[in-house]
């Protein structure tokens, strides 16, 4: 039976006959004397085994290779001075194994080594085949260690300090889109009908609130089927929380409190409260993104009113057409970053054109001060608009600016994405600092130009601000994001609870009275029987160990996830299915392979 796991052994336990499970890490033979570094869910020991002083354990010891499976009984020693090691919990003593059993070895030549000791990068792809080995190794092992942690605040938190319930909605659900497209499951019982997977929880929470629940919250599964990213999973976890009778300001306190305890809990770190906010179209003008981050300064500047009738086309017709001219003034972006960038083929042209922009304009501050710029600015711009711009962007010799003419949204998304570019490169971004911000003050609606339609931007059950309701269209949203770091970590809002200010959103976002009751008839019925006011907010839990964890990717706190193809590499789903189990299902593949 197992006495101590590896990790717990100090020199306390000099002198103890103990028995421990796991793994070997690995196992040396220094001289005909047997090192095994034996590591379990906790840490690693060292295990030593010699001819003269273990004779028992000797010829097995010897016959271990990485990662078998052992039981090893031995006595708990002192190490020598010179073999003292520090960088490990259980660096001062070691274990003499007076018998070993093998309980599992390896019959294959495993893809990747396991040692915590060995730190060679390992390819994603292979990662992923063997995750069971992967999630052995160090830094995922303690990487789901932080999200247990993680999750485990919440609950206490939510439930101890704020009387929240947990409960559970159905995975099995109606189709409703959200926003992303769902992922259908057929019905075998209803020919022809099918259910969605929840892209979250909302229509649930508010109707647990219709019941009188008061506060809920669910560590709940999502599922949306959209294009993939470092930061998205088709497949991933919300804490969603929903509560009745609370302002926007306390359901944002409370929200601040809950932040604060898992970072205290999980991390030590005693943020400041409250935390930073920022409405939407400030956050739009400064950064160009609803999620900026204000780990470093690097402010986009307007610049359209000084460019608006220059002589330069692009400039003038951006203007003209609607849209807008700004500039990321870069300081000591003048030497660091030649023209070959800039223009076409350059990493940065194409970075803008990723985003939509058609190209880059730009002006250069000499270090003696002279200005130089490309030749359409050059004899396109008086010197009193130049002037202007140096001033507004507070130009000094060395700056770089670099402008985005195009509509509103295209340069936003330009600007961001240089900004973030620009940044990395610098070296502007302190790893250490937490920015934790809220954005508030969002539109109801944005213009999907593809659909010609209004779509809200955050979902139609948002309330709009009370003093707009004259112009829903234009109007502003009780909605608050929660950033971290220039990710979106969370988003909520107050809800709608009326039924003819709900009809008035479907209706604005295009849904016509029959759709709307067709969609969602059980919404509106339910808020005719007495719903109280309410609202709330889901995190991404994902993100947040991400972020928590100072990794890049969200795979790398999930311990199953899905690549950017959608795809479980290591169970290799999804896959095809008999054709009898489509047959039960009254289902039928329209889909012909490229040949
Ligand atoms: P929203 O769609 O903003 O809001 O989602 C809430 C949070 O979930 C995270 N998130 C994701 N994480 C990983 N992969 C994805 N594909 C993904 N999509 C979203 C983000 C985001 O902030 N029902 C509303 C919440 C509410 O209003 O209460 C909702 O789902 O961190």
């Amino acid at each position: 039976m197992r006495t101590y796991y590896c990790g717990e052994l100090r020199k306390e336990h000099i002198g103890e006959t103990v028995t421990l499970y796991g793994w070997v890490d690995r196992r040396r033979d220094h001289g005909g004397v047997i090192f095994i570094d034996l590591r379990d869910s906790t840490s690693i020991v060292q295990v030593v085994s010699d001819p003269q002083r273990t004779p028992n354990s000797y010829d097995l010891a010897n016959s271990l290779r990485n990662e078998y499976v052992v039981e090893i009984t031995g006595r708990v020693t002192q190490r020598p001075e010179e073999s003292l090691n520090p960088r490990i919990p259980t660096g001062e003593i070691e274990i003499y194994a007076d018998t070993i059993k093998l309980l599992n070895s390896v019959a294959k030549q495993l893809p990747f080594q396991v040692s915590t000791a060995d730190a060679d990068p390992v390819r994603e792809e292979l990662r992923l085949k063997y995750r069971y080995l992967d999630l052995r190794r160090d830094r995922m092992a303690n990487n789901l260690q932080l999200r247990h942690q993680v999750v485990k605040a919440m609950r206490r938190y939510l439930e101890d300090v704020e009387g929240f319930l947990e409960v559970e909605t159905p995975i099995l659900t109606r189709s409703t889109p959200e926003g992303a497209r769902d992922y259908l499951v057929p019905s075998r019982v209803n020919p022809s009908e099918w259910f969605a997977l929840p892209q979250s929880p909302q229509l649930f929470k508010q109707l647990l609130m219709v019941s009188g629940l008061d506060r809920y919250y669910q560590i709940a599964r999502c599922f949306r089927d959209e294009d993939l990213r470092a930061d998205r999973q088709p497949e991933f976890t919300q804490l969603d929380m929903e509560m009745s009778f609370m302002s926007q300001e306390e359901i944002i306190e409370l929200n601040e409190k809950l932040v604060c305890h898992i970072f205290k809990t999980v991390k030590g770190i005693e943020l400041q409260r409250p935390f930073p906010r920022l409405v939407y179209p400030e956050a739009m003008e400064r950064y160009g993104s609803d999620k900026p981050d204000t780990r470093y300064d690097l402010e986009l500047v307007d610049v359209s009113d000084v460019v608006k009738d220059c002589g330069f086309k692009v400039f003038r017709e951006a203007v003209t057409n609607g849209g807008i001219v700004k500039i990321l003034p870069i300081p000591n972006g003048n030497d660091s970053i030649s023209n070959v960038r800039i223009k076409p083929g350059g990493d940065l042209f194409k970075e803008a054109t990723d985003a939509g922009a058609k190209g880059l304009a730009y002006i250069r501050v000499r270090d003696d001060g002279e200005i130089d710029t490309i030749g359409a600015i050059k004899d396109n711009l008086t010197p009193e608009q130049k002037q202007e711009i140096l001033r507004r962007t507070d130009a000094k010799p060395g700056h770089l600016l670099l402008f985005a003419a195009a509509d509103t949204a295209t340069v936003n998304k330009t600007l961001d994405r240089l900004r973030q570019v620009i940044a990395r490169e610098f070296g502007l971004i302190d790893p250490e600092k937490i920015n934790l911000l809220w954005i508030t003050d969002f539109p109801m609606f944005e213009w999907n130009a593809q659909e010609n339609r209004l779509e809200a931007l955050h979902h139609p059950f948002t309330a709009p601000h009370p003093d707009d309701l004259s112009d829903l269209k234009s109007a502003r949203a009780q909605a608050y994001d929660l950033v971290f770091n220039g990710f979106e970590v969370g988003g909520g809002s107050l809800r709608i609870y009326q039924r003819e200010i709900q009809e008035q959103v479907f209706e604005a976002i295009g849904l016509s009275p029959e759709e709307a009751d067709n969609k969602f008839g059980f919404l509106l019925e339910a808020f005719e029987y007495g719903t109280p006011p309410h609202g709330g907010i889901a995190y991404g839990l994902d993100r947040l160990v991400m972020l928590l964890a100072k990794e890049e990717s969200i795979r790398d706190v999930i311990a199953f996830p899905k690549t950017q193809q959608a795809r479980c590499l290591l169970t290799d789903a999804p896959s095809l299915v008999d054709t009898k189990q489509l047959k039960e299902l009254h289902v039928a593949s329209t889909y012909k392979p490229k040949s």
